[in-house]
């Protein structure tokens, strides 16, 4: 079974995926963090060539979607924590943006969802990656909603004016995913659209289990 999620920055694809991944047994796969990684790869062994250097990577997907590690000329990196700097959060959008290496992690990511039970997400999987999955699903949430939660995870620092900067940047990168030449972030029209405005993750994790059980029931 193949389970496909999109949607913006924010609107809790992750973390609703980890406990659906868990209580359904999916393989998750965060192809974010795929990008994230190669955008890793550039900081660290240059810009150059990224597309070769991308279909020189083998991804490790370990603790069902909670580490990644690469294997990138015959050594292993453990990026879990890496990919999750500024630095690589703002270099990423422009790694995602290459139409040679969207080619070369589709690939990948479609190899890893050959044949098995998964649950996978990103901006591009109901439609570019997995437009046959079983289950596609458009995740959403109010801009407003999704700086508030990004923003309950910093403690700390001047919340008011950090609050308007969150919300700036969030409708930047909404607008950045959204026009972006290849593979914009779309609804796809077979997609079930899911706004999470004012759902807890709980909340979330259940409706999309519902789709899953109902499904299973009908095949
Ligand atoms: O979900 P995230 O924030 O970890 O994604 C990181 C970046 O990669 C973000 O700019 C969107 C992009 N991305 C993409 O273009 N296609 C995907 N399938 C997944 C992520």
């Amino acid at each position: 079974m193949q389970v496909a999620i999109d949607g913006p920055a924010g609107s809790g694809k992750s973390s609703v995926c980890k406990i659906v991944a868990e209580k359904y047994s999916l393989t998750y796969i965060d192809t974010g963090a795929m990008y994230r990684s190669i955008a890793w790869l550039s900081v660290h062994f240059g810009e150059d060539n990224l597309a070769a250097k991308a279909e020189n990577t083998e991804f490790i997907l370990e603790d069902n979607g909670r580490k990644i590690s690469i294997k990138y000329n015959g050594k292993i990196y453990d990026l879990t924590k890496e990919i999750r700097t500024p630095e690589i959060s703002s270099k990423v959008a422009f790694v995602a943006a290459d139409s040679d290496i969207r080619k070369i992690l589709v690939k990948k990511q479609q190899f890893y969802a050959e044949g098995s039970d998964v649950i996978m997400e990103g901006r591009d999987i109901t439609t570019v990656v997995l437009p046959n999955a079983d289950i596609k699903i458009f995740l959403t949430a109010s801009p407003e909603e999704r700086a508030k939660r990004r923003f309950k995870e910093w403690e700390g620092i001047d919340k008011a004016s950090e609050y308007t900067k969150v919300l700036e940047e969030i409708k930047k990168r909404d607008e950045m995913d959204m026009t972006r030449k290849e593979s914009p972030l779309l609804q796809s029209e077979d997609a079930v659209l899911l706004d999470t405005t004012g759902l807890s993750l709980e909340q979330v994790a259940d409706k999309i289990g519902e789709m899953i059980i109902s499904y299973k029931h009908n095949h």
